[in-house]
């Protein structure tokens, strides 16, 4: 393919030469007249292993090119990748402005060229910056099928950057509408990939590096706390890791309900605490439990602002399959609605009020000793003829409340429970917008 790079600092520079390897022509733009040059004659302007050897090579079978023209540089393309820095600014905004700058040079030279253009953004942008971009600068070339546009976010790690270029952690493509690249894309995207639209794209990339600051910087916190009491924190990191089922994997991340039960809120307390006691600030785990609490202050507002004033709660417990009530979330959420004066009604096929023993039954006792007269013993009477559901968990099977759940329901899924949105009921998905 012909392709050309716009902007050549440590992300374009290792595209074009990763890309010439695979025998792609490239074409190299930067506003920087040194980079241009550099690449030009095959010399890397950055230090990253592998880039040298790449680079010669690719001069040697004619495969690049540099210039300042952005028209030269469409003219003679197909496909352009867009690498341009996207800085923080002062106030720690991000800075759109070479991308911006960029765009608006392209899009004159894809008019100038008049045939059909692919254009790849690969700088980091916030979630809604494509589109935006498109609004402002290709409009009128995404109306007239003479460009299509891909958010085709970067993974590479400086150091191993040509590592990753050829065997990326994860390849993920923005399009338009969510479907699939054309077909003629494939030498550049591959096979594997995770197509989704641009603005998922976007918020993908930021998701990724924001894990991966969270993961640093937990990793730290464990240790600044081992350090102060004497221990071993690399040991304790590399052990919490051997563990691939609950830490290093996909448990606990998919957004939904506020943690709760018997364990991580009493753990994480008595951790900050510890921490506190021995002058270890650790900011992120101390936090942990207010994160929380917003978790749940938003579920209360987004049953106020449905309208209802019957609540169903389906689930009481913490979590599925367990009738331990110990902090669980829905037992606060079920107390405050009841203080605010609405209707609330309880389903839990797992709760039986005469049969709970110990903890649990001391925490109805003292906290809801009206619960028996909440939980409903069917889920007809639980559903009753309208109200907002608050769907815990999925513990009830749907055809029972396909038979049920009427026009006048309104239903606020916490659990990633999307079949829901059959049932005749408005569907709200708690923190997640199904599209
Ligand atoms: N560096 C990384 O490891 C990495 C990894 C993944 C994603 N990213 C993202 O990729 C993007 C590029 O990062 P980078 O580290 O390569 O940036 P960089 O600052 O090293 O390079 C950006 C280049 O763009 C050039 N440029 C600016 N305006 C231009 C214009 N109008 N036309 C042509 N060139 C122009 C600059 O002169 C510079 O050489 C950023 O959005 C960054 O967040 C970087």
């Amino acid at each position: 393919m012909r392709i050309s790079i716009f902007g050549l600092g440590y992300v374009g520079a290792v595209t074009g030469a990763c890309l010439a390897s695979h025998g792609h022509s490239v074409v190299g733009v930067d506003i920087n007249q040194q980079k241009v040059e550099d690449f030009s004659s095959g010399y890397p302007s950055i230090i990253e292993p592998g880039m040298e050897a790449l680079l010669a090579t690719a001069k040697e079978k004619g495969l690049l090119k540099g210039t300042q023209d952005c028209c030269e540089a469409i003219r003679e393309s197909d496909v352009s990748f867009v690498c341009v820095g996207t800085p923080s600014s002062v106030s720690g905004a991000l800075d759109l402005s070479y991308v911006r700058q960029v765009s608006e040079e392209i899009a004159g030279a894809i008019r100038k060229k008049g045939t059909k253009h692919y254009l790849i953004l690969r700088s980091t942008m916030l979630p809604g910056s494509t589109e935006k971009l498109m609004e402002v600068y290709f409009k009128d070339l995404l109306g007239s099928a003479l460009l299509e546009v891909y958010y085709f976010p970067e993974f590479l790690r400086e150091g191993t950057a040509i590592k990753d270029f050829e065997k990326p952690a994860l390849v993920v493509v923005g399009t338009s509408d969510g479907l699939p690249p054309s077909p003629e894309m494939e030498p550049i995207f591959g096979l594997q990939v995770e197509v989704v639209k641009w603005c998922t794209a976007e918020l993908i990339k930021y998701g990724c590096n924001a894990f991966h600051a969270l993961k640093i910087s937990f990793a730290n916190e464990i240790g600044r706390l081992g350090k102060e009491l004497g221990l071993d924190a690399l040991s304790v990191m590399r052990i919490l890791c051997r563990d691939t089922k609950l830490n290093i994997s996909s448990a606990y991340l998919r957004p939904g309900n506020p943690f709760g039960g018997s364990c991580l809120p009493k753990d994480v307390r008595a951790l900050t605490d510890c921490a506190r006691r021995n002058g270890v600030s650790m900011p992120i785990i101390e936090n942990l439990i207010s994160s929380n609490q917003q978790h749940l202050s938003l579920m209360l507002k987004l049953v106020e602002s449905s309208g209802c004033r019957e609540v169903v709660i389906l689930g009481l417990s913490f979590k599925s399959n367990t009738d331990d009530l110990r902090e669980s979330p829905m037992v606060e959420v079920a107390q405050i609605l009841l203080g605010r004066g609405y209707e609330v009604r309880i389903f839990d096929p797992l709760l039986n009020v005469s049969a709970l023993l110990g903890s649990n039954k001391r925490l109805i006792d003292v906290r809801m000793p009206h619960l028996a007269s909440l939980l409903k013993p069917t889920l007809s009477e639980a559903v009753g003829e309208r109200g907002m559901i608050i769907a815990s968990q999925p513990c009830v099977p749907l055809d029972e409340l396909k038979k049920l759940v009427r026009e006048e329901h309104q239903i606020l899924d916490v659990n990633g429970w999307t079949e829901l949105q059959v049932l005749p009921a408005q569907y709200h998905g708690f923190c997640w917008e199904l599209n």
